[in-house]
């Protein structure tokens, strides 16, 4: 069987060094980087021993506004919408705690959400009295449109907070849908967490529907790590007011005032990472190159092979809910910690790498689950079909 043989797997392989050495299906961790990431990221951290860090970074300035134009075409959105941050949780919390809400507000999130997403709301919960609702799942384990429909009919509503794939299964949340009902509200804000599904699927904010997303540069996108954006909405960015502010995102105009700026860098701090946002934008060219479209096909296809290969193996048990799944498969194995079979893979002549999700990332998914720690395997297009296979042998020897 050929798995969507749209992309060149030796090149993708070719220019991916980490392969040779490891079967990495960490890709929901931190993916390999491929050739174009790590050579603009040596680049530049080889002109700053050179010339010097700001020297480096005045010579870099139109690459540097490259990246913003990078990830906006792989947002399909506008520059400045973007702005360049450390990680996917400093986007969230950026764009969270500017939103102007007050006591008696509702926010409404998944039973899924990633847990750092739900601790800021927590954090608002108790400084700001705004209430937190989970919404309910279908029995399939995708949040349930129709409560959402039926929710948002109360004013209260202010904001709906989706993490479109969650850190701990594989399940796609129905983003776009999502995005048609708050649209149709309105007022109410639609913050997406994109974090495991930039660089693995097409991301367009215009379809999402979303007033803004959030996601890192080392999963799927394969940049960097402590690298990330957000995308806001133009139309709305006025009605952000970020927390904190530093004299990039604002200007001091006199002894009593200060001036955000009107686009999106009002949530940046001026002093950045300048490699790795160059890697960044190294990394979007590079998925950009590939195709979306072409990367989620062979996903996909990659992910449904080693359910496949998983299921038929003893005591092995996956885990993944929803209708429409990504590149992440979890699982169980019987009689083993998710921890030592972690570590097992990890131990054989050709390192195998994986993470294990616990419950302390998903209280409400795995308590209504019964689930306590799973092991996450993910894969990415430079992955082959003998790989999966490798993998799989691998886990059957355990059992
Ligand atoms: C769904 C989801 N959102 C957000 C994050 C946080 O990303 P970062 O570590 O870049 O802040 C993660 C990380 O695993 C994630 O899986």
């Amino acid at each position: 069987m050929t798995v969507a043989p749209s992309i060149d797997i030796d090149r993708a392989q070719a220019e991916t060094p980490g392969c040779q050495a490891v079967l990495h299906l960490n890709n929901a961790g931190a993916a390999l980087q491929p050739r174009p990431v790590i050579d603009a990221v040596l680049a530049h951290l080889h002109r700053e021993t050179e010339i010097g860090g700001y020297e480096a970074a005045d010579e870099a300035l139109a690459r540097r506004e490259q990246v913003y134009h990078s990830i906006a075409r792989l947002l399909n959105a506008h520059r400045d919408e973007i702005a360049l941050v450390d990680n996917a949780t400093r986007a969230y919390d950026m764009a969270f705690h500017a939103l102007p809400l007050r006591d008696g507000d509702v926010v409404l999130t998944t039973r899924s959400e990633y847990p750092s997403n739900v601790i800021a709301m927590l954090r608002a919960q108790h400084d700001r009295r705004i209430t937190i609702r989970y919404l309910p799942n279908e029995p399939t384990g995708e949040l349930s449109l129709e409560a959402l429909e039926r929710e948002l009919g109360d004013p209260r509503v202010k904001l709906v907070s989706v993490s479109h794939v969650p850190t701990q299964s594989g399940l796609l949340q129905p983003a776009a849908e999502v995005g048609r009902l708050t649209r149709a509200r309105g007022d109410v804000w639609y913050l997406l967490d994109a974090c495991q599904t930039a660089g693995q699927l097409p991301l367009d904010v215009q379809n999402l529907g979303c007033d803004a997303l959030a996601a890192t540069g080392r999963k799927f996108l394969r940049g960097p790590r402590a690298t990330g954006f957000l995308y806001v909405r133009h139309e709305r960015l006025r009605e952000l007011d970020p927390i904190p502010v530093d004299l990039h995102a604002a200007t001091w105009t006199g002894p009593e005032s200060y001036e955000l700026r009107d686009d999106a860098r009002r949530f940046e701090t001026w002093e950045q990472h300048i490699a790795g946002l160059l890697g960044l934008g190294a990394a979007a060219e590079y998925a950009l190159g590939w195709g979306l479209d072409a990367i989620w096909e062979r996903v996909q296809a990659l992910a449904a092979r080693l359910r496949a290969l998983l299921a038929d193996t003893p005591r092995v048990t996956l885990r993944d809910p929803g209708v429409r799944r990504c590149g992440i498969v979890t699982f169980t194995v019987e009689g083993l910690a998710a921890a030592e079979v972690k570590a097992a893979l990890a131990a054989r002549p050709r390192r195998i790498n994986v993470t294990t999700s616990t419950v302390n990332s998903a209280r409400l998914d795995f308590a209504e689950r019964g689930l306590d720690t799973v092991v996450r395997s993910s894969v990415h297009y430079y992955l082959t079909e003998q790989d999966l296979e490798e993998f799989a042998a691998a886990v059957r020897s355990l059992t």
